[in-house]
């Protein structure tokens, strides 16, 4: 029996990343943006899955399909031909199918998560038994989110994305995510800033106490949130509707415009969400958990 034959369809989940606080404490000769960044991730998120195929196929569905580029640029191809030529002969045609359920270029991470994804189900498709360094070296190589979505856990993230340090004391917590129904560019927001050398995050609280981690997001700041806004005015509408609607907190995740609003139940959260949807139907809305452990639903 052919190796292609020897394993049916596999599915892995693409979670939101979330950037609870973004410094930016430098810039490397290259033009890269050195952060300071603690990310999370969340319960909500695309979906990958990839089987055997006679050729190598990609489709797309769910609510954000129609905005995903289904050309060589595509991340998840990119990630797909990074990894075949990483592993040569073994790597067999496959179908990858991604559900887009998260809003595209949008501050949460959604196509790193998706190459992220997509790394993590080839390798077991075609058995590649790569060392976790060499999975987020060749993740680097495709985007500097693409490691920390490999790893997928609440960590503080250093350099330009590669330096990953686990944080175990971050409480589970309900969030609404919204999205004003604009894309954003990262580099035109990067391009924006005008100080590159920020203090570096607050120390993160070595509690599960969720008043802690409160006091530790007043601390901090995401520094690209102000010339988001100046680009996007209607981020501050975001904001301000997730406070309305009864955040403790809210900020906006990466480049944006994604914001998050912090609840303090999940009933708070679901309800928040529905009044929100009502408001402005066209926004993305979703309650969902950040997971302090790992981000399996
Ligand atoms: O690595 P990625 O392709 O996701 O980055 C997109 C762009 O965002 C980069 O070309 C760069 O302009 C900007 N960027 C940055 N500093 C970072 C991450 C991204 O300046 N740490």
């Amino acid at each position: 029996m052919s190796p292609t034959h020897e394993v049916g369809a596999l599915t892995r989940f693409a979670p939101a990343k979330i950037n609870l606080a973004l410094h930016v404490v430098g810039r490397r000769a290259d033009g890269y943006h050195l952060l300071d960044s603690l990310v999370a991730f969340a319960s909500t998120g695309d979906r990958i899955t990839v089987e055997p195929a006679a050729e190598d196929a990609f489709t797309v569905s769910g609510p954000y399909a129609a905005g995903v580029p289904v050309d060589a640029g595509n991340l998840v191809l990119r990630a797909r031909d990074a990894l075949r030529k990483e592993i040569g002969q073994s790597a067999f045609p496959v179908r990858i199918h991604l559900e887009k359920t998260l809003p595209i270029a949008s501050g949460i991470g959604g196509g790193s998560s998706d190459a992220a994804a997509t790394l993590k189900a080839l390798c077991a498709l075609w058995k590649a038994d790569l060392p976790s360094t060499d999975l987020a070296a060749l993740g680097l190589s495709l985007g500097a989110d693409v490691p920390m979505c490999l790893y997928a856990r609440p960590a503080r993230i250093r350099g330009i994305g590669e330096e990953i340090a686990p944080i175990g004391t971050l409480p589970d917590c309900p969030i609404v995510l919204v999205n004003p129904g604009i894309a954003v560019s990262t580099p035109a927001i990067f391009k924006q800033l005008t100080t590159r050398d920020n203090p570096p995050l607050a120390i993160p609280p070595e509690t599960n106490a969720p008043q802690a981690w409160l006091d530790w997001l007043h601390a901090t700041r995401n520094d690209l949130q102000p010339h988001a806004i100046a680009v996007a005015p209607i981020i501050s509408e975001a904001l301000r509707a997730l406070t309305n609607t009864g955040a403790s907190f809210a900020r906006m995740s990466g480049s944006g415009a994604t914001c998050f609003g912090v609840f303090a139940t999940e009933a708070q959260a679901e309800a928040a969400a529905a009044q929100l949807l009502l408001d402005d139907p066209q926004w993305y809305v979703q309650a969902t958990m950040l997971k302090g452990s790992d981000s399996a639903p």
